[in-house]
C-alpha cells in the first residue's frame, strides 16, 4: 500500500554543532569530557570535522534526495567571550546556510543545542542573573547572517537540558549523579523565558517561522498511575509545550516508548530488541508522540518531526524502525493533524554526547580518515521524500 504525504510535505536529517564539528574547545561540554573522562565519558576531539567538511555533508544529503537540513549554530564560537562576537565565524555559518541554498536543500538553523559558551557556565549558566538577556544578545547577532532562512529552532530539547544542567547543578552542590533525574523545574523555567524572548525577536529581525523542539517521552501510564503519569508529564514535556502555544511551530523529537507506575519511570526491561542505547525498539512512539503534542499545544501549530531514529549498526533495521515510525506518523495526518515535515536523526554517525558507540546516522563517518560512506538507508531516506509517499 503506497501511503502519499501532504505536497510540499519536508524530508531530511538533522545534525547539531557539538556531536559534529569537533574541537568546540570554549564549551561547557568540552570541559566536561575532560572532567569526567574517569567515568568514561568519551571525547568529542575533531568529531566529524564537519566545521569544515559541512558541505560534503549536505551534498550527501542533497544528492540522496532529501530537501532539508537542520543543523546548529556554536555559541561558544559565535560569543567566545562575554560581548565579543566572532565576526569570521558568523561567516562560517553564513555559508553553510549558502551552500545548502545553493544545493537545494532548505536550511532549518537550531539556536542551541544543548552547548553554551565556557565563560557562560562560570557565571552558573541558566541560573545567573542575567541568562536570558546573555542569551539573546547572542540571538539577536545570530540574525545578522540569518537572512533568506525560514525556520529557526531557539533551543533544542530544553527538557532534557533542564536534566542535564540539573544535575550539573547536583554535583555543583556536592550530591551525587541522580539516575533518571526529572527536569529541574526551575531551570526549565529560565529556559521558557529564553525562548518566549528570543522567538520575538528571531522573528522580527529575520521573518523565519520560530519554535522549539521538545523531547517527547511517548510515555504511557500504566493501570492506576493516572495522577503519577500526570505529574511527570506535566514536568517532562508538557510545560514545554504548553509554552510552544502561539509559535509558528513545534518540533517533535521522538526514539522510544516507557511506561510510568506508581513509583515514575519504568526502566527499559533488558530485552534483545533494544537499541545501542539501552532504549526500548518502540518506532510507534512517534505517532504517540506527535498525538500528545497536537492535545497540549493545540491545532493552530503546525508541527514538525525534528528528530526520530534510532540507534543501531543494523541499517536494515533502521530502515525498518523508519518506515513503522513514518507509518504512525501518516496515520497522524490521515487524522488531520497538521505535520509539516520529518527530519531524520541523524544524517551521520556522530558523538552521542560521551559515547561514540550509538549510531545513528544515515552516513557512517571513519574518524581517522574522516571518509564518509552512506548506508542504504540514506538512498532509502531519500527515495521515500523524492517520491513524498511510502
Ligand atoms: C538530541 C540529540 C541526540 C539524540 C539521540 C536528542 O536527545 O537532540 O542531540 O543525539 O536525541 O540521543
Amino acid at each position: 500500500m503506497t501511503r502519499a504525504f501532504p505536497d510540499g510535505f519536508l524530508w531530511g536529517a538533522a545534525t547539531a554543532a557539538h556531536q559534529v564539528e569537533g574541537n568546540n574547545i570554549n564549551s561547557n561540554w568540552w570541559r566536561l569530557e575532560t572532567v569526567a573522562a574517569d567515568h568514561g565519558v568519551q571525547p568529542s576531539g575533531d568529531a566529524l570535522d564537519s566545521y569544515h567538511r559541512y558541505a560534503e555533508d549536505m551534498q550527501l544529503a542533497a544528492d540522496a534526495g532529501l530537501g532539508m537540513y537542520r543543523f546548529s549554530i556554536e555559541w561558544a564560537r559565535v560569543e567566545p567571550r562575554p560581548g565579543q562576537y566572532s565576526r569570521a565565524v558568523l561567516a562560517h555559518y553564513r555559508r553553510m546556510i549558502d551552500t545548502a541554498l545553493d544545493l537545494g536543500l532548505t536550511p532549518m538553523v537550531t539556536l542551541h543545542h544543548f552547548t553554551h559558551p565556557l565563560w557562560f557556565d562560570d557565571l552558573g549558566a541558566w541560573l545567573s542573573e542575567g541568562a536570558v538577556d546573555r542569551f539573546v544578545d547572542y540571538v539577536r547577532q545570530v540574525c545578522t547572517i540569518l537572512d533568506g532562512i525560514e525556520w529557526v529552532c531557539t533551543l533544542n530539547e530544553p527538557n532534557v537540558l533542564a536534566v542535564n544542567e540539573g544535575q550539573t547543578r547536583r554535583i555543583a552542590k556536592g550530591l551525587d549523579y541522580q539516575f533518571g533525574a526529572l527536569p529541574d523545574v526551575e531551570i526549565g523555567e529560565v529556559l521558557i523565558a529564553a525562548h518566549h524572548a528570543a522567538a520575538p525577536v528571531v522573528r522580527e529581525l529575520t521573518g523565519a517561522k520560530v519554535g522549539w523542539t521538545i523531547a517527547n517521552q511517548a510515555y504511557t501510564p500504566t493501570p492506576g498511575a493516572e495522577q503519577k503519569y500526570a505529574e511527570i508529564q506535566h514536568v517532562w514535556e508538557n510545560m514545554y509545550l504548553e509554552a510552544a502555544r502561539g509559535d509558528d511551530f513545534v518540533g517533535v523529537q521522538s526514539y522510544t516508548s516507557q511506561s510510568i507506575d506508581e513509583n515514575g519511570v519504568v526502566e527499559h526491561p533488558e530485552h534483545p530488541d533494544n537499541t545501542l542505547m539501552g532504549w526500548a525498539y518502540r518506532p510507534d512512539a512517534l505517532e504517540i508522540s506527535v498525538r500528545h503534542t497536537r492535545e497540549v499545544v493545540g491545532a493552530e501549530v503546525p508541527i514538525i518531526v525534528t528528530e526520530n531514529g534510532i540507534a543501531t549498526d543494523d541499517d536494515q533495521r533502521r530502515i525498518a524502525y523508519t518506515t513503522a515510525a513514518l507509518e504512525g506518523l501518516h496515520r497522524t495526518i490521515a487524522d488531520g493533524i497538521d505535520v509539516r515535515g520529518y527530519l531524520h536523526w541523524s544524517l551521520l554517525d556522530n558523538f552521542e554526547w560521551g559515547r561514540w558507540d550509538p549510531t545513528f546516522g544515515l552516513v557512517a563517518v571513519d574518524r581517522e580518515t574522516f571518509e564518509r560512506t552512506p548506508k542504504p538507508s540514506l538512498a532509502w531516506l531519500g527515495l521515500v521524500a523524492t517520491s513524498n509517499a511510502l
